[in-house]
């Protein structure tokens, strides 16, 4: 007889519905989330930069082999496989968060939007402009300009779109460093671009609180010292220059400590100012360092190679030459991770310890 349950079954179901929100059961909270939202550059493109240059200049990095390991063919990902924002999908079972110049409708985006970009870079055109880089890039600013227009899409579909949703915020700014770099622009004078980054990624994730944001992940840097690309192009005959225990550049990879450690504490600022907000600092750097440190320890063997392509022979054009296992690799191309390095950092985030202040996953309690 249900009068017989008793006034604490009632109690019981009472505060069940009151933690299960005004919403529907699976946003409460900040866990378990709806949607994901991404912002970066090649490491996270999913399609957008080979969709938009497509007619004008048919991109390498929308021509096989980019895909053979995981897709079958290419996708515009800049590897051979899935990036870190595919694995952090999967993980809280949103596969396919689109890229935002392939989706037309709403509808195309149920589980978020990407507006990464291969090439991007956090600061904009005029903020390079002067510096000896006249360059045009897709900054920050412009997927900015993408999302606000996409919000207005969605907001007459959904005005909260925001608050259940997961924001990936890099990694963004590493383009600003390695262009400078690679133009022969002194260290000194790039190493003084390190807080206009910064403060253009404090500033984003202030507006996207502002619109409505509540958990976000911002991924520093790579150990882009440890890149082949960067390895030739800064090859240099002195032993001070490399890191005994890796074979990477150390000038290069203290580079990115030094960004990664400027971002960092912005972060903690930001969280005292925002409590009910969630940062998550995502330490890709340690997580692909933990590899250099230890080749062959998850079958990473050739560490400091890369899989497709050469000097001469770029992968992605014809005839370029592929190795027979790239999850052996280190680099697919030369500058981008294999899909095994971005399983290893996805996990090192999402379940620790390359995260603060906790691993990604637990900020999705299982419901
Ligand atoms: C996700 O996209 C990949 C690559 O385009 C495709 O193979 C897969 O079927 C898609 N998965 C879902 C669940 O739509
Ligand atoms: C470019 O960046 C600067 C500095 O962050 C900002 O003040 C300016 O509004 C930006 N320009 C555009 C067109 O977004
Ligand atoms: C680069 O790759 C091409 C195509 O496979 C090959 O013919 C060429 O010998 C390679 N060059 C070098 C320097 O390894």
């Amino acid at each position: 007889m249900w009068w017989l349950l008793g006034r604490h079954f009632w109690l019981a179901l009472a505060v069940s519905y009151a933690l299960l929100g005004t919403g529907n059961g699976a946003s409460s909270a900040l866990g378990c989330y709806s949607r994901i939202f991404s912002f970066g550059d090649s490491l996270t493109d999913t399609g957008n930069y080979v969709r938009l240059t497509a007619k004008k200049n048919p991109s390498p990095y929308g021509a096989p082999p980019y895909g053979t390991t995981f897709f079958g063919h290419p996708t515009g990902r800049a590897s051979d496989g899935r990036l870190v924002i595919d694995f952090i999908a999967q993980e809280f079972g949103l596969a396919n968060v689109t890229a935002i110049q392939e989706g037309t409708a709403p509808s195309d985006f149920q589980h978020g939007a990407n507006f990464a970009i291969i090439s991007a870079t956090a600061n904009n055109g005029s903020f390079f402009a002067g510096k000896g880089m006249d360059i045009t890039p897709f900054s920050l600013d412009t997927q900015m300009f993408w999302f606000r227009a996409h919000m207005q899409q969605l907001a007459a579909q959904n005005s909260n779109v925001l608050s259940d949703a997961l924001v990936a915020l890099g990694e963004i700014g590493g383009n600003d460093y390695n262009f400078a770099f690679s133009r022969g622009i002194p260290r000194e004078k790039v190493r003084a671009f390190v807080p206009a980054v910064v403060e253009k990624l404090a500033a984003t994730v202030e507006e996207l609180i502002g619109m409505g944001a509540r958990a976000f992940m911002v991924p520093g840097n790579l150990p882009f010292g440890c890149a082949p690309l960067y390895l030739r192009r800064f090859r240099s005959n002195s032993a001070g220059d490399y890191d005994p225990a890796t074979g990477c550049l150390s000038w290069f990879n203290g580079f990115a400590e030094h960004h990664n450690r400027v971002l960092s504490k912005r972060l903690d600022q930001l969280r005292l100012l925002h409590p009910d907000v969630t940062i998550v600092y995502a330490d890709w750097y340690g997580a692909m360092m933990s590899i250099f440190q230890d080749p062959g320890r998850l079958g990473i063997t050739n560490t400091l190679l890369s899989c497709c392509g050469n000097q001469s022979v770029a992968c992605g054009k014809p005839g370029c030459a592929v190795c027979n296992d790239p999850s052996t690799y280190g680099s697919w191309d030369g500058t981008h991770p294999t899909e095994a390095v971005y399983k290893v950092i996805a996990d090192g985030v999402l379940h620790g310890p390359h995260a603060s202040p906790l691993p990604l996953a637990k900020t999705c309690p299982p419901s």
